[in-house]
């Protein structure tokens, strides 16, 4: 037995060592180390020996099977490497389905901002921006708005603590003084921006809101200036041409001045909630700029005139889309933003 047992151990070497894949060696592991393989067979007759032959044969047969073991494991592990190593280092299975980006894109306000601007730079316009931190100067005072003028108080606004005279700006008027300082007159620039009021929010209001101002000075500027820009805006906006109405409206900043009203495009002039039912959307003011402004611009008055205006941007994209809450603007409701 003892003999058999070193004949088995020499063959199954020897076919260990022959086996070329992971195929024949799982085959060969099978035919001798199994539960029904040859080894096995043998184990299974120890039990039958009696005397001293039983534990010597036995832990032979032992001994034999934990050095096939072996020889079994470090085949494998060198089959193992070369698999590893056919395959390239790194390793890309083009038929899993892949990732999609989450890609992004602009919020209605920034698109329809942006037509606005290359609009008015066809017309010779800059476009500019200014502070949304301001001071009580640029957004009132040098707008002919002093302290105790009741116009203030429609344009209640956030105050800074701790810093009297700073405000977020009510208006993107500001940046009409400031600009006169910069570059003087001639003068075409618009300026779109954020803007903020103390307000009771509703589908019509919000806190912060977005506005594009147009200022040009030049000589001679007449309402007719200002009318045409205001229609080339808007029919670069809804590529159409676009009804406006101009009623009296005052801004302690412009003489005279305009309420400007857009013919609703979401009823088309039927009424609805957007426009209150009357058919117009009230959504420019406008005006010439007064002399005053002009003064504290730098500008003589008696040489200079010019227009101003300012729009509210979100009531535009609004009629422009349909939209009929502001509120949405501001939400970050996917919902919303992804229709655009
Ligand atoms: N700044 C004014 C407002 O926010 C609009 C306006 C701008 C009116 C320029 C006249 C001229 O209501």
């Amino acid at each position: 037995m003892e003999l058999d047992l070193k004949k088995l151990k020499d063959q199954a070497m020897a076919e260990f060592k022959k086996s070329k894949t992971l195929a024949d060696l799982d085959k060969l592991e099978t035919k001798y180390l199994g539960r029904k393989g040859e080894l096995s067979a043998i184990l299974r007759k120890v039990k039958d020996l009696t005397g001293e032959a039983k534990p010597k044969i036995g832990q032979l047969a032992n001994q034999i099977k934990l050095e096939l073991e072996k020889i079994v494991a470090e085949l494998r592990h060198e089959f193992g490497h070369l698999a590893d190593k056919a395959k390239p280092a790194h390793y890309l299975d083009i038929t899993l389905p892949g990732q999609k980006p989450a890609l992004g894109h602009l919020h209605p306000i920034t698109i329809i901002t942006r037509q606005l601007e290359e609009v008015f730079v066809k017309m010779g316009f800059m476009v500019l921006e200014g502070p949304e931190l301001e001071s009580e100067y640029y957004n009132f005072e040098s707008l002919n708005i002093p302290a105790t003028h009741p116009a203030r108080d429609i344009q209640d606004t956030f105050y800074i603590k701790d810093q009297p005279g700073w405000l977020l700006r009510t208006q993107t008027s500001n940046q009409q003084v400031r600009t006169m300082e910069k570059y003087g007159a001639p003068l075409r620039a618009i300026f779109p921006g954020r803007v903020f009021r103390c307000e009771a929010t509703d589908v019509r209001h919000e806190t912060t809101f977005y506005q594009l101002e147009g200022l040009m000075i030049d000589k001679d500027i007449s309402i007719a200036h200002l009318v045409t820009a205001l229609k080339v805006m808007l029919k670069g906006i809804f590529k159409k041409d676009v009804k406006v109405r101009l009623r009296p409206g005052y801004f302690p900043f412009v003489e005279p001045g305009f309420e400007v009203d857009v013919s609703c495009l979401l009823c088309d002039g039927e009424g609805c909630g957007l426009c209150k039912k009357t058919g117009w959307v009230e959504m420019i003011g406008a005006g010439l700029v007064h002399p005053k402004v002009l003064q504290a611009g730098g500008l003589d008055p008696k040489i200079w005139s010019g227009f101003a205006f300012g729009m509210g941007i979100n009531r535009l994209v609004m009629l422009k889309y349909g939209i009929d809450d502001i509120r949405l603007f501001m939400s970050g409701d996917l919902r919303f933003l992804e229709q655009f």
